[in-house]
């Protein structure tokens, strides 16, 4: 199922839209990170429950954002190449298997007794490592087989469509934890890019909380600056 197909070659963006590039690097910085953090936990310790409420919460994201892809990339791809949809199918259906044990996982140890909560953790930390090693390479499959797809048989303006129809399909806050998950994890020009999208699509307020609830607190001195400096001069060049 997680067969990779590297020899083939990766494609170049060449400047085309990068749907999945922004959202994938968000979850796999955030996953990377929890796992660090399962692997550091003192289960025993009652501060290690945060950090399991933390994690159900990043879970519940990924979930999200297999629906999302779902309902709104995945047919789209289907007219194209049939089969290609369905092996990204089975993989979040593979996903969505594990979603659930690693929720029974975290069930187990918040109901646990402080002296059994250490040996379910490890086994939470080593099933989440292998969900994240079977995501990394469902990610791999879509960046590089699912998106020349889109390329190939979609514009630019179709395949950002399909990104601003999942953005208005959620809650503000469900779009703030997107931004949470990407903002730190981009590049500058990518981090550019996504907040000129936010600040041309959403109301002032939501910008600015985006700003400096998000960016700001997320980002070195430096990185701050650099997008604030760059959103200021592209304003300053439409006036
Ligand atoms: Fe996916
Ligand atoms: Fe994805």
């Amino acid at each position: 199922m997680y067969g990779l197909t590297i020899e083939a070659g990766l494609a170049d963006l060449k400047g085309r839209y990068d749907l999945y590039g922004p959202i994938h690097k968000g979850l796999r910085r955030a996953q990377g990170e929890m796992l660090t953090r399962l692997g550091t936990a003192d289960f025993a310790d009652p501060a290690a429950l945060g950090t399991l409420g933390e994690l159900r919460r990043l879970l519940e994201l990924g979930a999200a954002h297999i629906g999302h892809e779902e309902t709104h990339v995945h047919a789209t791809i289907a007219r194209a190449e049939a089969n290609r949809v369905d092996l990204l199918e089975r993989q979040h259906e593979s996903h969505r298997e594990t979603h659930v044990r690693l929720e029974a996982l975290i069930r187990a140890i918040e109901q646990a007794a402080p002296a059994e909560r250490p040996s379910l953790g490890r086994r939470l930390y080593l099933v989440f490592g292998v969900h994240i090693a079977h995501d990394l390479l469902h990610m791999f499959e879509e960046e590089t087989v699912a998106a020349p797809t889109l390329w190939a048989t979609q514009t630019d303006t179709q395949i950002a469509g399909m990104e601003h129809a999942i953005i208005s399909s959620l809650p503000p806050e469900k779009n703030m934890a997107f931004l949470s998950l990407m903002i730190p994890a981009v590049n500058r020009d990518e981090r550019f890019a996504l907040l000129s999208g936010v600040k041309a699509g959403a109301p002032k307020e939501a910008f600015n909380v985006v700003m400096e609830v998000i960016a700001r607190p997320n980002l070195s001195r430096e990185d701050f600056s650099d997008l604030n400096e760059r959103l200021n001069r592209a304003e300053m060049q439409t006036v």
